[in-house]
C-alpha cells in the first residue's frame, strides 16, 4: 500500500496554497471550538465531530470510558450537533425528576417531524404530548381491569405461544419472530379488542415493518439531522421512502379497524383503546373549540403506531435475552423451573396474582432487564430552554441521552455488574428487593407508559413457557454469544434454541 508523506506534500506546496490551507484549518478549529461552559468531552474532528470514534463501535462501551474521563455529564458531537450524555442514577434523577420541567422534551428532528407530523406520544413535546400521554395512561389503567383486561389478552397469546413452540419442539428454533408476533398481538388485544392469526399476511407485514422502521428511523434520523443535505440525494439511502411505504400498509390495516369500530361504537360500553379514544374524540369535538382539541383520527393512528412500536420490540427482546441467559446459566433456569413447579405445578395457568409467590422467577426477570439493558439509552430527550446543570450550560433544544446502562453496570449499586445473578434482587428472607436506582423503564415525566403491561407480559409468557419446556442450546459446545447489537433497543444476535417438552402434558 502507498502512503503519502505529509511533510513532502507541504514542501511541494506554494506559499499561497499553504496560506489558504492554514486559514481553512484555523477556521475549522474556530468553528469547532467548544464553549468553555459546555460539558467536556472527547476531541472533536472537523465537520464529523465524534462520528469517527463512534463509527462501528458499541457506544455503550465508549460512554463507560468517557464517563471515567470526563465525569457524569459529558458532550459528544454528531457532526456539528451537540449531544449531552447523562450518566449515573444521581445525575439522571436530578435531570428527569428534579428538573423534569426542562429535561422532558424530545429533540426536534427533521426526519421524525416529517414522518410523524407532530402527532402521537413518543416523539412529541408540549401540550399535545401532555394531553395524549395522560389519555393513554388513563385508558391503559381502565383497560387493565375487567372482562377484556390485559391479563386476558396476555393469557390468550401465551397459550398460542406454547402451541407454536410445541409444534416446533425438539428442532432448533429461532424464537424471535414467534415472540414478536405474540407480543404485538397483545397490543392488538388492548387497542383493537382482537387478535390476529399468525398466518394473517397483512398483520405479519405490519409487525415486520414496525421492527424495520425502528432500525431505519434510528439510522436515518441521526444522519439527516447531522447532514441535512443527505435528504436531497436520489434513491432511498436513508430509508425514508421505505418508511413512507410501510406507513401506507399500516394505514390500510388500521383503516378497516377504525371503520368497524366507528360503526359499532357504543359510548357507554367501550371495548378497547380505540373505543375509548373515539368516545373522547366525539365528546371533545362537541364541547371544545378547535384550538384546544388535540384529538383526531391522525392522532389516534399515531398513538396506536407508538404503542406497537414501543411495546413490541422491547418486550420481545427482553424475553429473548431471558432465554439466551438460561442457555448460559442452566442453574438459573433450573431454579426458576423448580419454583414454578413447586408453587404452580405444571398444569395451572399462571396468573399475575402468582407473581408475589414466585420471587426467584421475578428476580430473574429483573436481573435480565438489568444486565441486558434492553433500552440502554432510553429515548432521546431534549431541554426546553438554556439550562445550567451541574455547573455546565446545556443550550436550548440540545439532544440529551439518558445513559440507563451506566446505572445498571455501576459497581457501586450492583456488585460484579457483569455477572448474571438474580439473587441480587432478593433480600435475606427471599423476597424481591429493588434498589431505588433500578429504573429500566426510566423515570420522571417520560417514564414508560407500558411498564405495567410489560411486567405482566414478561411474567406470564416466561412462567407459562417454563411449565412446558426446557431451553437447551442448539450446539452445547458452542453457546450463542451474549453480546448484542444496538438499535433503538439492545437486542441479542440471532440464535437458535432447542425446546424440550417438560412432560407430555396436555395444552393449557
Ligand atoms: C420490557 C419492556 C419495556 C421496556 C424496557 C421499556 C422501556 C422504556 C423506556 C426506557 C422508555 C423511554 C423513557 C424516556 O424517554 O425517558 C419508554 C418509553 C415508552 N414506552 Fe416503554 N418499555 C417497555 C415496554 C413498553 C410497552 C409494552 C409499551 C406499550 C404498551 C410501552 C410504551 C412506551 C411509550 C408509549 C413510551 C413513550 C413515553 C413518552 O414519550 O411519553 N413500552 N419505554
Amino acid at each position: 500500500m502507498e502512503y503519502y508523506d505529509f511533510t513532502e506534500v507541504l514542501r511541494n506546496m506554494d506559499m499561497t496554497s499553504i496560506l489558504v490551507f492554514c486559514v481553512v484549518f484555523l477556521l475549522c478549529c474556530y468553528a469547532l471550538r467548544t464553549p468553555d461552559d459546555i460539558p467536556p468531552g472527547p476531541v472533536v474532528a472537523p465537520l464529523l465531530g465524534n462520528i469517527p470514534q463512534l463509527a462501528g463501535r458499541n457506544p455503550l462501551i465508549l460512554f463507560q470510558k468517557w464517563r471515567k474521563q470526563y465525569g457524569d455529564v459529558f458532550s459528544v458531537y454528531m457532526g456539528s450537533q451537540l449531544l449531552v450524555v447523562l450518566n449515573g442514577y444521581k445525575t439522571i434523577k436530578e435531570a428527569l425528576v428534579t428538573q423534569g420541567n426542562v429535561f422532558s422534551d424530545r429533540p426536534q428532528n427533521f426526519m421524525l417531524d416529517k414522518l410523524k407530523e407532530g402527532e402521537g406520544v413518543i416523539f412529541t413535546s408540549g401540550t399535545s404530548w401532555k394531553i395524549q400521554r395522560k389519555f393513554t395512561l388513563n385508558s391503559l389503567q381502565d383497560l387493565g381491569f375487567g372482562r377484556d383486561s390485559f391479563e386476558v389478552c396476555i393469557a390468550e397469546e401465551a397459550k398460542i405461544l406454547i402451541e407454536l413452540i410445541r409444534y416446533n419442539a425438539d428442532a432448533p428454533l429461532n424464537l424471535k419472530d414467534i415472540l414478536r408476533t405474540c407480543v404485538s398481538n397483545v397490543i392488538c388485544g388492548i387497542v383493537f379488542g382482537r387478535r390476529f392469526s399468525h398466518d394473517d399476511r397483512q398483520f405479519l407485514e405490519v409487525v415486520i415493518n414496525i421492527t424495520e422502521d425502528g432500525k431505519l428511523l434510528g439510522n436515518a434520523s441521526i444522519l439527516t439531522n447531522c447532514f441535512p443535505f443527505l435528504q436531497y440525494l436520489p434513491g432511498d439511502l436513508l430509508g425514508t421512502k421505505t418508511i413512507l411505504e410501510h406507513r401506507k400498509v399500516f394505514q390500510k390495516f388500521y383503516e378497516d379497524l377504525y371503520q368497524s369500530h366507528q360503526s359499532t361504537l357504543d359510548e357507554n360500553n367501550p371495548r378497547d383503546f380505540m373505543d375509548l379514544y373515539l368516545t373522547e374524540m366525539k365528546r371533545k369535538s362537541t364541547r371544545s373549540s378547535k384550538e384546544e382539541n388535540t384529538y383526531s383520527k391522525a392522532q389516534l393512528m399515531a398513538l396506536v403506531g407508538d404503542l406497537f412500536g414501543a411495546g413490541t420490540e422491547t418486550t420481545a427482546t427482553t424475553l429473548l435475552w431471558l432465554i439466551l441467559y438460561f442457555l448460559h446459566y442452566p442453574d438459573v433456569q433450573k431454579k426458576c423451573f423448580d419454583e414454578v413447579q413447586t408453587v404452580l405445578g405444571l398444569e395451572k395457568f399462571p396468573s399475575i396474582d402468582d407473581r408475589s409467590n414466585l420471587p426467584y422467577t421475578e428476580a430473574t426477570i429483573l436481573e435480565t432487564l438489568r444486565i441486558a439493558a434492553v433500552a440502554p439509552l432510553a429515548l432521546p430527550h431534549s431541554v426546553s430552554r438554556d439550562v445550567y446543570f451541574q455547573g455546565f450550560r446545556i443550550p436550548k433544544e440540545s439532544n440529551v441521552l439518558i445513559n440507563l446502562d451506566s446505572i445498571f453496570h455501576d459497581s457501586n449499586i450492583f456488585k460484579d455488574p457483569g455477572v448474571f445473578r438474580p439473587e441480587r434482587f432478593l433480600d435475606s428472607s427471599g423476597q424481591v428487593m429493588k434498589p431505588e436506582a433500578f429504573i429500566p423503564f426510566s423515570c420522571g415525566r417520560r417514564i414508560c407508559i407500558g411498564e405495567k403491561v410489560a411486567q405482566m407480559e414478561l411474567f406470564i409468557f416466561l412462567t407459562s413457557m417454563m411449565q412446558k419446556f426446557q431451553f437447551l442450546p442448539d450446539d452445547p459446545r458452542q453457546l450463542p454469544g451474549l453480546e448484542g447489537h444496538l438499535g433503538i433497543t439492545y437486542s441479542p444476535n440471532d440464535f437458535k434454541v432447542r425446546t424440550v417438552r417438560r412432560q407430555d402434558s396436555k395444552s393449557h
